[in-house]
């Protein structure tokens, strides 16, 4: 294949919005609701997204606070080393409303993605501690299986601070714990009978191996995203290529079918995808990320991880791996 950056691009309109295609991906400027409503049934193999967990951060009044870099739900974490700190959404401030409204989104959500889903199609989607049970009640009352979670160990800078104004008189106590992982949930719309049967219709059913002698593992060691891939394109949540890759690999069983992002932001999905050599979809609301991930998806998809000592542990560890990490 030739590499991502180098295939030609094509654009369309359709009714929900303008989509950018090349011959492995299409890109989609619209809401993902709609185009989901106007998915025929069993068109997509597997969704690997990041949504926005506690749905605020990313309302349009949020945004313009987090452009501005003033107030609202995104903070930066507190600096102990001298580093400058990205800001990052909080969810400790989500009323009792906001949390309704998420469980409703998601239920909303989860309705659509079962119904374009093959049987058997797995969902992997991000989420935090904090929110994880109201995105989980959505896919489950929508007739998801859960299949377990996949741990991204990653120091997230969340957490781990002293009680606000008393940190001396309570130099002991820590309010929550120093966050050190990102809870991915994966699901599965159940199989038409046994996962043989299943993988032979709908290619779907199961994880794909890392190789014959390793499972797919629900434990996986990231870093956070680097500035190396940060500098490629700058979206508040862009997530890093070696991690994307190894769970857009796992999600096609057989390595045949299309995988989904429905909340694409700058691309990350499908630059995996495109790297570990699928099909995919990619689906963004907001105008300034979709022209993000435009650009920006062919240079993430070519890009070599190699400033990532997680990647490159996985790497030296995966012998013949037939992994682009
Ligand atoms: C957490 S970010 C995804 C970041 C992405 N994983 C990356 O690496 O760039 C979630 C994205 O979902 C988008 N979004 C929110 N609601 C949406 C909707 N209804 N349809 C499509 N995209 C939506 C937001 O604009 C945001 O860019």
């Amino acid at each position: 294949m030739s590499p991502a950056s180098a295939r030609p691009v094509q654009e369309k309109q359709s009714e929900i919005g303008r989509s950018v295609c090349t011959e492995s991906y299409e890109l989609v400027h619209g809401d993902c609701f709609e185009w989901l409503e106007a998915r025929p049934e069993h068109s997509v193999h597997a969704v690997v997204t990041d949504p926005p967990y506690g749905l605020r951060e990313y309302t349009d009044e949020e945004k313009r606070k987090l452009r501005k870099g003033r107030g609202g739900v995104w903070r930066i974490p507190p600096t102990f080393d001298g580093c400058t700190r990205r800001p990052l959404p909080r969810f400790t401030v989500l009323t009792e409303g906001d949390k309704l409204r998420l469980r409703h989104f998601f239920s909303r959500w989860s309705a659509l993605v079962l119904k374009a889903l093959v049987p058997g199609g797995h969902v992997f989607i991000a989420t935090n501690p904090l929110v994880s049970h109201l995105t989980y009640l959505g896919l489950i009352e929508a007739g998801f299986e859960k299949r377990g979670e996949v741990v991204r160990l990653v120091q997230t800078l969340r957490g781990g601070d002293r009680p606000k104004n008393a940190h001396e008189e309570f130099h002991g106590v820590t309010v929550m714990p120093r966050s050190c992982w990102e809870p991915w949930g994966l699901f599965r719309k159940p199989c038409e009978g046994r996962v043989q049967d299943n993988l032979r219709k709908w290619k779907a059913g199961g994880l794909r191996r890392i190789s014959d002698d390793e499972p797919f593992r629900d434990v996986i060691k990231s870093a956070p995203t680097r500035n190396t891939e940060r500098g490629i394109v700058p979206h508040p949540s862009l997530k890093p290529q070696g991690f994307m890759r190894e769970i857009v690999r796992a999600a096609l069983p057989l390595g045949e079918g299309v995988v989904l992002d429905p909340f694409m932001g700058a691309g990350s999905t499908i630059a995996a995808a495109c790297a570990v050599g699928y099909e995919s979809i990619g689906i963004e609301l907001d105008s300034v990320y979709f022209q993000m991930a435009v650009q920006a998806i062919p240079r993430l998809a070519d890009f070599v991880p190699n400033g990532d000592s997680a990647a490159r542990d996985r790497r030296k560890g995966a012998g013949q791996r037939k992994l682009q990490l």
